[in-house]
């Protein structure tokens, strides 16, 4: 039990994947675990621990942004004993080639700030992804037909930007699509020696202003939460 889980010490499994949506935590729960059941609904944040090949797996909501994730990932791993912790969710695509539907795999994640950004004083610290999650997730991806774009992200604090002028440099720099959480997500990880990784799907695109239909959402996050599965168990 923590300040934002209400669960035993045990209820979460060693893999946690972490979608933004709490009720995306329940349909990927309900559609990929065998004998999922729900772990934690403080604020509404579902958390489910489950089956998967017979390896034991928990989903648990994030919340939007990286100080909500952070809240989520510091409990996780400090109370929960979290080893692998897997982003899934979405993203505003940021490069011509870089098609909505398209998955990304996030090799490392630009921020102006995080959650942890003051402890680091004047370094600017370079959040990344585990190698051998990424390695297993782009394995996954191809496996399943799906070519995905790897490469770095930009965690941002805004959804609603004012500052148009930070895109464009990210666009120049060759990031692949935005998003607000992985960032932290990393750092977390690497400050307590866990791994992590963040699998998108672009939902929308920067440039074009092309934006998935509703009803293209759920068989594309299913292509994550499988992708996810397959990383973290390979
Ligand atoms: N900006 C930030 N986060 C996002 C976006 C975006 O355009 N699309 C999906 N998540």
């Amino acid at each position: 039990m923590t300040v934002h889980i209400g669960a035993k010490k045990g209820d979460f499994a060693e893999t946690v994947l972490m979608p933004g949506d709490p009720y995306r935590a329940k349909w990927a729960a309900e559609t990929f675990l065998s004998d999922a059941r729900l772990v934690n609904d403080v604020r509404g944040m579902l958390g489910y621990t489950g089956t998967w090949n017979g390896h034991r797996v928990s989903i648990q909501g994030s919340g939007m942004g990286m100080p909500s994730l952070s809240i989520y990932a510091n409990e996780l791993i400090r109370d929960f004993d979290a080893q692998t912790l897997i982003r899934i969710g979405s993203c505003g695509g940021m490069q011509p080639e870089v098609k909505v539907r398209d998955v990304i795999i996030a090799m490392t994640a630009t921020s102006v700030t995080t959650p942890s950004s003051t402890m680091f004083k004047d370094v600017n610290f370079a959040p990344t992804a585990d190698w051998t999650l990424l390695r297993n997730a782009v394995a996954a991806a191809e496996a399943q037909g799906i070519r995905p774009h790897v490469g770095g992200i930009y965690s941002s604090d805004t959804f609603y930007d004012e500052r148009p002028d930070l895109n464009e440099q990210m666009v120049r720099h060759g990031v692949l699509g935005v998003e607000m959480e992985a960032a932290e997500l990393y750092t977390v990880a690497a400050r307590h020696k866990r791994r992590a990784l963040a699998v998108l799907t672009v939902s929308d695109h920067l440039q074009t202003g092309e934006a998935l239909p509703s009803e293209d959402r759920e068989r594309s996050f299913g292509e994550m939460v499988e992708i996810a599965l397959a990383a973290a168990f390979a």
